[in-house]
C-alpha cells in the first residue's frame, strides 16, 4: 500500500501517473519534459471532498468507475447474463520503458483484466492511448463502453467539428457548462457531421495561441466522444467506439481493445497541434510511405462527365490532361456493366461493354501512352437491388430479418462479416487489378449504415474490422497500388483508414471559396500530401458560385492536387493557366508535402492565410468574403530565423492592379524582393488589395 508513480517521456512531453493504494492510476501531470519531479508533487493531487457527496469523494482517474463511486460517465460500461455490473478494478502490475506504459487491472471477482496503454511518440509527443478488456469469467460479458481513453481536462473552451455532405470540417466552439456533451456517429463511418476528433484549450485558444490538447480517435465504424463536466467541477474526456445495442458481447477468454485514442498538446494554438500532428501521420501513421513518392497531379472524370461515359470523349480528356500536366488519370463511377445513374449495377465490378466494348485496356494504352497512370473508383462494400450480384444472393446484405432496411442512394451495404460475401468483392476487386495495370483505386463507401445486423446480431464492429481486413489484403497482394477513402467527399477520414490508404478525398464541394475554410480544418489533423483538392469547373456544381481559375488552383494547389471537370469545356486562356499551376505545384510540392503548415491569422475573418515552410516558403492569401479593411495589414509570418535571407516574389500579381489600387507596393507588381526573416516575422508581408474571391500566393526563397 501507499503512492506509486510512473512516468514517460517523448518528443518533449513528460506523463506522470500516480497509484495510490494499488487503484487504477491517474495523470497527475501532462506537460512539457522539462522540470524534474519535485518529492511532493503528488500530494497535489489531493482534493478536498465537498460535504453533499461520498465520504471519500469521487476519483478522476484513468478508469473511472461506476463501482468505485463516480457518478459521471463511466469509462467502463458492462454487465454479466446475471445482472452483475459492479466493477472494481484494482492495479496489478505494470510495464514500462522511458516511451510506453502499460497498466495491468483486474477484478478478479468479477472476473475481468483490463489493460491501460499510453504511449509518448518519441520525435513528435504525440500521446496514444488504448484500453483493452479482456472476459476471465466462465460467462458471457456484456460490454456496452470501453473508453479509449481517459482525460481529465483543465480547459473548458471545446471546439468539436460538425458539417454535412459538401461542408465537412467545420468548427464550432463552445464551453462545457454542466454535464454531458456528446458527438457520436451511428452511421457506420466517421461521418461528415461529427468526426472523431476535438480540440479543448485555454480560454479563447486560436490557431497560434494558447494551450491546446487536440484529439482523434482512429476509427472508421460508430464512435462516441464525449466532454464532461461532474458536478464537482472537474472535467472529462472519454472517446471510444459506439456499440450498437448488445453488440459487444465477449465470450470467456475473449477480449477486445479499443481503437487508438491519439492526443497531441501544444502551448501555442492549433498551429502547435498540427506541428505534431503532420509529423506524427508522415511517419507513424503512413510509416513514411509516401516519402520520395510525388503525389501525382490527378484528373478525375467525376464534375467533367458523371456516368456518361464514351470512349472518344474520355480518349480526348485524357489528351487534354496530359497537355496540361496531368500524372493520374481517374476513371470515376459509371465505368462498370450496367451503371448508366446511381440507382443500379453497385456489386458488378466487370466493366460496361456497351461503354467499352473493347473493355478498358484501350483507355488504359491510351493513358499510359500519354505518360499517366490509371486510376479506377470502385465501391466495394455496396450493391443496388438491381445488380447481378443481389439478383443472385438477396441475402448478402446487412439487414435486420423480417425489417425493412432504408436504402441511401438507392444501394444497400453488403454484409462483408460473411466470409463468402468478403471472399466474392475481394475476387472481384483482385479481379480487375490483376487484369488491368490500375496503380490507384478511389474506394468509395456512399451510404450511412443503419441496420447494421449480421445473421440476427449487430455488426457494424466486425464490418469496420472486415473492411480493414479487405483493404489489407489488396494491398499486401498488390503493394503498388495506392487507395483513396472517399465517403461522399470527407465521410471517412481518421487515423485508422489512412493506414491503409493514401489519400483521403476531402469533399465533393470543388468551389475554393468553401475548401478554404474545410481544408483549413482538415489541415489540423492531416498533412497536405493525403487531402485530395481537385480544380473544379467555374461555375461549381455543389454551390452554383463562379470562381476564378486562380482562387481554383491556388486552393487545390495547396493539397494533393487534381483536376475534376469538364477541361474540354475551358477556355484556352483558362487552360494555359492551368497548366502554369500544375507546374508551379510539380515544382513546390516537396516544400508543400513535407513542410510545416502554419495557418495564419488575420484580423478579416474573410481571409485565410496559409503558410509552408521548409527551407522555402509559400504563402497563400485567400479573400473569400468581401474584405473588412480598404487594405489587409501586412501578414507577419511567424518564427522565421531572424538572420535568414528570403527572396520574395508574389507569384501571381494582378493583371489589371489600377482596377484596385492607385498606387501599387513593388512587391505586388511581381518585384522580387531580398528580405530578412526578422522583417518579416516583425513588419510581415504587404498583401494586394483582394476582392472577395481573389487570392496571393508569395513563394519565398531562402538565400541563406
Ligand atoms: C461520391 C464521391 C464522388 C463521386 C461519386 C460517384 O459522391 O464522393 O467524388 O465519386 O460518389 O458516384
Amino acid at each position: 500500500m501507499g503512492t506509486d508513480r510512473f512516468q514517460i517521456s517523448g518528443g518533449g512531453e513528460r506523463l506522470v501517473f500516480i497509484s495510490e493504494d494499488k487503484a487504477p492510476p491517474s495523470l497527475l501531470y501532462w506537460g512539457s519534459a522539462d522540470g524534474a519531479p519535485q518529492i511532493d508533487d503528488a500530494l497535489l493531487h489531493e482534493r478536498p471532498v465537498p460535504q453533499g457527496q461520498l465520504d471519500r469523494g469521487e476519483r478522476l482517474d484513468c478508469l473511472p468507475e461506476a463501482g468505485r463511486g463516480f457518478t459521471g460517465h463511466p469509462a467502463l460500461i458492462c454487465h454479466r447474463a446475471d445482472g452483475r455490473f459492479v466493477t472494481q478494478l484494482a492495479l496489478l502490475s505494470v510495464d514500462q520503458d522511458e516511451t510506453l506504459i502499460t497498466f495491468h487491472l483486474v477484478d478478479k471477482a468479477f472476473g475481468i483484466e483490463l489493460r491501460l496503454t499510453y504511449q509518448l511518440d518519441s520525435s513528435t509527443g504525440v500521446m496514444t492511448a488504448s484500453s483493452c478488456i479482456r472476459n476471465c469469467g466462465k460467462d458471457q460479458l456484456h460490454l456496452e463502453w470501453l473508453s479509449a481513453a481517459t482525460i481529465p481536462a483543465h480547459h473548458e473552451e471545446f471546439l468539436f467539428f460538425e458539417g454535412r455532405w459538401t461542408r465537412e470540417f467545420q468548427p464550432v466552439r463552445c464551453r462545457i457548462e454542466t454535464g454531458l456533451t456528446i458527438k457520436e456517429s451511428r452511421s457506420g463511418r466517421t461521418s461528415h457531421h461529427a468526426p472523431p476528433f476535438m480540440i479543448y484549450g485555454s480560454h479563447g485558444f486560436d490557431e497560434r495561441q494558447g494551450e491546446a490538447y487536440g484529439v482523434h480517435l482512429a476509427w472508421s465504424g460508430n464512435h462516441r466522444l464525449l466532454a464532461e463536466r461532474l458536478r464537482d467541477g472537474r472535467i472529462q474526456i472519454q472517446a471510444g467506439e459506439l456499440f450498437l445495442p448488445g453488440e459487444m458481447i465477449l465470450a470467456p477468454a475473449a477480449s477486445y481493445e479499443t481503437p487508438k485514442c491519439h492526443v497531441a498538446r501544444s502551448t501555442t494554438g492549433t498551429n502547435g497541434l498540427t506541428a505534431r500532428f503532420h509529423p506524427f501521420v508522415r511517419e507513424t501513421i503512413l510509416g513514411n510511405r509516401l516519402v520520395d513518392r510525388p503525389r501525382p497531379v490527378h484528373f478525375n472524370t467525376w464534375e467533367a462527365i458523371y456516368f456518361n461515359h464514351d470512349m472518344p470523349r474520355l480518349m480526348h480528356l485524357a489528351e487534354l490532361s496530359a497537355a496540361l500536366g496531368v500524372e493520374r488519370f481517374v476513371l470515376d463511377d459509371g465505368w462498370f456493366k450496367g451503371r448508366h445513374d446511381d440507382t443500379a449495377a453497385l456489386g458488378d465490378w466487370t466493366v460496361d461493354r456497351e461503354k467499352y466494348p473493347d473493355g478498358l485496356i484501350p483507355l488504359i494504352n491510351h493513358v499510359k501512352k500519354l505518360g499517366m497512370t490509371f486510376g479506377l473508383w470502385v465501391e466495394p462494400e455496396m450493391a443496388n437491388a438491381n445488380s447481378d450480384l443481389l439478383r443472385a444472393h438477396p441475402d448478402w446484405i446487412l439487414a435486420a430479418d423480417g425489417r425493412q432496411q432504408p436504402l441511401g442512394r438507392g444501394q444497400y451495404v453488403l454484409d462483408l462479416t460473411r466470409p463468402d460475401v468478403f471472399d466474392n468483392i475481394h475476387g472481384q476487386i483482385d479481379a480487375l487489378l490483376r487484369a488491368y495495370d490500375i496503380g490507384y483505386l478511389k474506394w468509395d463507401m456512399n451510404r450511412d449504415l443503419t441496420h447494421a445486423a449480421s445473421r440476427g446480431r449487430p455488426a457494424v464492429h466486425h464490418q469496420t474490422q472486415a473492411l480493414y481486413a479487405l483493404m489489407d489484403r489488396l494491398r499486401s497482394d498488390h503493394p503498388h497500388v495506392e487507395i483513396e477513402s472517399c465517403s461522399s467527399g470527407g465521410g471517412r477520414a481518421d487515423y485508422e483508414i489512412l493506414k491503409r490508404t493514401d489519400r483521403i478525398w476531402t469533399s465533393d464541394c470543388n468551389d475554393p471559396i468553401e475548401r478554404q475554410h474545410i481544408q483549413r480544418h482538415f489541415s489540423i489533423f492531416f498533412p497536405p500530401e493525403v487531402m485530395g483538392a481537385h480544380v473544379g469547373p467555374r461555375h461549381a456544381h455543389t454551390t452554383a458560385r463562379i470562381t476564378s481559375l486562380e482562387m481554383r488552383a491556388v486552393t487545390a494547389l495547396f493539397g494533393h492536387m487534381g483536376i475534376e471537370g469538364n477541361i474540354a469545356d475551358f477556355s484556352e486562356g483558362e487552360k494555359s493557366q492551368l497548366a502554369t499551376w500544375i507546374g508551379h505545384h510539380k515544382k513546390w510540392r516537396d516544400l508543400l508535402h513535407r513542410g510545416r503548415l502554419t495557418r495564419l491569422a488575420a484580423e478579416d475573418k474573410g481571409l485565410l492565410c496559409l503558410m509552408v515552410e521548409d527551407r522555402d516558403i509559400l504563402v497563400s492569401a485567400a479573400q473569400v468574403e468581401s474584405p473588412v479593411y480598404a487594405t489587409a495589414p501586412h501578414l507577419q509570418l511567424p518564427d522565421l530565423q531572424p538572420t535568414a535571407n528570403y527572396r520574395v516574389q508574389l507569384i501571381n500579381p494582378p493583371r489589371n492592379p489600377a482596377l484596385t489600387m492607385k498606387q501599387t507596393p513593388a512587391l505586388i507588381k511581381g518585384n522580387a524582393l531580398t528580405v530578412s526573416g526578422a522583417q518579416l516575422a516583425h513588419g510581415g508581408l504587404p498583401l494586394p488589395v483582394l476582392r472577395a474571391g481573389e487570392i496571393a500566393l508569395f513563394h519565398l526563397q531562402r538565400l541563406n
